[in-house]
């Protein structure tokens, strides 16, 4: 080997020896990857175990308020196809009584009931708190309580009755105070039990229109967050559902009043069918998921709104770490276009007020 020959293998052995240092950071970076999507792995293997315990449907007891009608019918039946016991609250008795035909067909053994009671579950407590005595007395303690009474109304701001305002609180919010507080003690002392309130899509986001409406179903998840922590100890757990525009009777009435923005607002997401709504609300409710969404538009808003609601799986946590940046961008976007649908209608407005005026 020639002296030039030595001197380069020995370059080239040199530089290898000690170029490794130059992979450090890679090296490092992998190690750092590796322990990350360990950690999220064993999180996902240990989220079953932290999540609450599926309730049993089969032979429990559940009381759905508002379940004449629309999605509280739907989700009635949804119980009572997987073996529960129902009892329906509502006020018109004859509705009641065409709801508890229509669930009794979906029974699956012949020991199931439905129950039937009239009452307005907002205006007297002390109603309310008698009727659910009444109905554990004949169909046992309460296992799930579905509060899905509520009433919806949209207008201005300006042109909306004042009393309209206290109505739908009393109706929206109270009317699930009342019957949750009526069921809360025994289900404490048996140390189970579900909770739902069905608020609405327009209790994440208020829009055009739903200044009486929104505020009425925000309340729910105030009520919502604060009676979770105050009742998970007790293995109670809480679901907030946020159905979007579903075919039901109390849409239907809804619409006649709906002003051309909110109408415009809304079209942008589609109508879903109640049965539909309704498997996604028990399914969650089931499981003991705080948060019950429907549909990827629902998904999104709910990521983007939890704020510090509780988590009941690891895996609801790490998607929403994951998503609420992107989800954000994307709501700057509907913003923007709800924003613009409000300006154009009013241009339009006003443009269609000056010709009259001209003519
Ligand atoms: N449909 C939608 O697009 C939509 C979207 C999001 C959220 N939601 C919410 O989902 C729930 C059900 O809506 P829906 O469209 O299915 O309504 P719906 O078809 O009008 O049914 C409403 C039910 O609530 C009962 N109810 C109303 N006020 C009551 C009171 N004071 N006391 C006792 N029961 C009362 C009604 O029976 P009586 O009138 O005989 O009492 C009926 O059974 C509501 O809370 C609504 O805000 C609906």
């Amino acid at each position: 080997m020639s002296s030039e020959e030595a001197l380069s293998s020995t370059i080239t052995d040199w530089l290898f020896i000690n170029s490794w240092w130059l992979l450090l950071p890679f090296i490092m970076l992998l190690v750092v990857a590796a322990f990350i999507v360990a950690f999220v792995l064993l999180l996902y293997m240990i989220s079953p175990l932290i999540s609450p315990k599926p309730l049993k449907l089969n032979g429990a007891h559940v009381v759905v308020t508002g379940g004449s009608s629309g999605i509280g019918k739907c989700i009635a039946i949804e119980c009572y196809r997987q073996g529960a016991f129902i009892t329906l609250v509502a006020r018109d008795e004859a509705k009641l009584l065409q709801a508890k035909k229509e669930v009794e067909k979906f029974a699956i053994n012949d020991k199931q009931v439905v129950l039937c009671i009239s009452v307005d579950v907002s205006s007297d407590y002390s109603q309310v708190e008698s009727v659910i005595k009444q109905a554990q007395e004949k169909l046992g303690p309460v296992d799930m309580l579905v509060n899905c009474a509520g009433t919806s109304i949209s207008g201005k701001f300006e042109e909306v009755e004042v009393d309209r305002f206290k109505k739908l609180m009393e109706v929206n919010y109270l009317g699930s105070v009342y019957p949750t507080r009526a069921v809360i003690t025994t289900m404490k002392e048996r140390r189970m039990g579900r909770i739902m309130f069905v608020s609405s899509q327009a209790g994440q986001i208020g829009l055009f229109g739903y200044t009486a409406y929104s505020p009425s179903k925000f309340a729910l998840r105030g009520l919502a967050e604060s009676l979770q922590m105050e009742i998970k100890p007790y293995n109670i757990y809480v679901t907030v559902a946020y159905p979007p525009d579903t075919d039901t009777p109390g849409l239907a009435e809804e619409n006649k009043t709906k002003p051309l923005e909110t109408k415009l607002i809304s079209e942008t997401s589609g109508v879903c069918q109640p049965d539909q709504v309704a498997k996604i609300i028990v399914r969650d409710a089931v499981q003991g998921n705080f948060n019950s969404s429907v549909g990827p538009d629902g998904y999104m808003l709910s990521a983007l709104t939890c704020g510090m609601s509780p988590v009941t799986s690891i895996t609801e946590g790490l998607q929403q770490i994951v998503t609420m940046g992107l989800f954000r961008t994307i709501a700057l976007f509907y913003l923007g276009s709800f924003d613009s649908i409000v300006r154009r209608c009013m241009i339009q407005r006003e443009q269609s007020k000056a010709a009259d005026k001209r003519e």
